[in-house]
């Protein structure tokens, strides 16, 4: 029987209902009203100050449940169950009509996001692959192909319920789409590896 294989995946984690409803309903209401920073790439899109685990007991009981899953994905991510250090945490606010342009997220490891309401369908996170540098392009793009793990360009990730995280390689490229339901708040945070040790050069991280 033939067999074809897809070679160095990339992993991405779901953990749904990782945060408890009464955590997500404390984490709206302390924050929405924080979040008063502009984003430029929407007027709709608001986001709170880079917060810290600490800044607050609602974030620091959020990292206690984040924890475990950072070291369950890193296995993953570097093949080894490695202490994780939670770094910036904020959250976003993105009201009907707001959107969040193409980004990654540089000087991190794994990214993660929390949603915290529920989220309409058109502003379910896409993932991307990273957009080309200086070289020509071929593509084979039209209607009559049918796009599929090997050549998409993008994926739409699966419909989250409040409470659901995705943490993803911080490498990533990610977007969200013009939101055409209510408002939609979600927390987002980066993470990274204490150290890492190739073959014995050891760099520490945080
Ligand atoms: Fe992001």
């Amino acid at each position: 029987m033939d067999e074809v294989f897809g070679l160095f995946p990339i992993p991405f984690m779901r953990a749904p209902a990782a945060l408890p409803p009464a955590l997500v309903k404390g984490l709206v209401e302390h924050f929405t009203a924080r979040a008063t920073r502009d984003n430029n790439s929407s007027g709709n899109l608001a986001h709170t100050k880079m917060l810290k685990p600490g800044d607050s007991p609602l974030l620091g009981d959020a990292a206690a449940l984040i924890a475990p899953k950072l070291v369950e994905f890193g296995t993953h991510l570097l093949g080894e169950r490695l202490k994780w250090a939670l770094k910036e945490m904020w959250v976003n606010v993105l009201d009907s009509g707001g959107r969040q342009a193409m980004h990654n997220h540089a000087n991190s490891f794994t990214s993660g996001v929390v949603y915290l309401t529920p989220t309409h369908p058109s502003s379910q996170t896409v993932f991307m692959k990273s957009p080309g540098g200086t070289d020509f392009l071929f593509k084979n793009d039209h209607a009559g192909m049918k796009p599929g793990a090997f050549n998409a360009d993008k994926w739409i990730s699966p419909a989250p319920a409040p409470g659901d995280m995705i943490l993803f390689p911080s490498y990533l490229m990610h977007a969200v789409p013009p939101n055409q339901g209510e408002r939609r708040i979600t927390l987002s945070f980066n993470a990274l590896p204490t150290q890492l040790d190739s073959w014995g050069y050891v760099v520490k991280l945080s």
